[in-house]
């Protein structure tokens, strides 16, 4: 098994929909260990979808904002592995007015909220996991492609801009550690984050006919082996790398009229989630 051994930290786990909790149970499978976090009243909502996955995990509490979560996350993770192999960063918040068409209308505070927790967090992470990757180890963060503007995603698509910049840097600091940094950009999934963004329903079905490959985008799995991959030896030599796991979207200027992939198209379900974020209540449309 080709995580046999590895000792991975997996954020982001908020239901089974969530793309983390794929990445946990397929990292389960290939052999890892694994421990998720999850934080405030949600974190009842991380420990009944733990108990979902093949093996039993523990949940630790980390709100990615909190220097002391993160200090007492590094410790907890020294006191029970003394290292860390692989870590995800599935951590993603953009406040309602941040999010869902009205971009001038932003005002900085929520802007930076959208950055704090969904780009410089990885950095936040990176900074208190690293001492613990003496022998190498393996960052991992999930993208939805930057490098466009899309309709809604507003100031969570600045963000994600500058998480593909963030995951640049760390791959430069931390690679003379050993330590590699890489994104995963997914197609559109529908975890329970998603279904509160507007708009996302069509977004999926469109991208489920126009993908090369086709999508599905109720099924994480393609995501998740992508992440494991990247935890794995196989990618020893890739850091300041972002995979697209998308279909091959990415890759397409423009739906080839007339002719539809075989292989995905499944129509978009979404699900609404309710959360916690810095103690604050979410609503289904303040989410990534
Ligand atoms: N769903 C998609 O279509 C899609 C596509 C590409 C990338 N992504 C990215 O995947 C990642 C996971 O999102 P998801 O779609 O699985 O949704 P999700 O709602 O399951 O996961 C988002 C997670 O962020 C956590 N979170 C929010 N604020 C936090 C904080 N302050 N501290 C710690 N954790 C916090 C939530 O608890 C939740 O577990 C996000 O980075 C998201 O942007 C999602």
């Amino acid at each position: 098994m080709k995580l046999e051994g590895r000792r991975l930290l997996i954020t982001g786990v908020l239901t089974k929909r969530s793309i983390a909790f794929a990445a946990a149970r397929e990292a389960q499978l290939a052999g890892a260990e694994v421990v998720l976090t999850g934080f405030g009243r949600t974190r009842r909502m991380t420990e009944r979808a733990a108990a979902r996955l093949p093996e039993p995990v523990d949940v630790l509490e980390l709100d990615v904002n909190s220097e002391g979560d993160l200090a007492a996350l590094a410790s907890e993770l020294e006191r029970r592995w003394g290292r860390v192999d692989g870590a995800l960063h599935a951590i993603a918040f953009a406040p309602e007015d941040a999010i869902g068409g009205d971009f001038l209308a932003t005002p900085y505070e929520s802007a930076a909220t959208a950055f704090r927790t969904s780009a410089y967090s990885m950095a936040a992470l990176a900074r208190h996991l690293a001492p613990l990757m003496e022998d190498g180890g393996s960052i991992v963060g999930l993208d939805f492609d930057a490098s466009v503007a899309w309709p809604s995603y507003d100031w969570m698509g600045v963000s994600k801009a500058a998480l593909e910049a963030v995951s640049r840097y760390l791959a430069r600091e931390l690679g003379p550690r050993g330590v590699r940094v890489n994104l995963v950009s997914a197609g559109p999934v529908s975890s329970p984050a998603a279904g509160g963004i507007p708009g996302f329903e069509g977004l999926a079905r469109e991208w489920e006919g126009s993908a090369p490959l086709g999508w599905d985008s109720r099924d994480p799995t393609p995501v998740a082996g992508a992440i494991c991959f990247l935890f794995s030896e196989w990618s020893r030599a890739i850091s300041g790398e972002l995979i697209h796991v998308d279909g091959g979207a990415h890759a397409i200027g423009a739906p080839d009229q007339g002719r539809t992939s075989s292989s995905g198209a499944s129509q978009a379900r979404t699900a609404n989630s309710r959360g916690t974020n810095g103690g604050t209540e979410l609503s289904e449309t303040q989410l990534i």
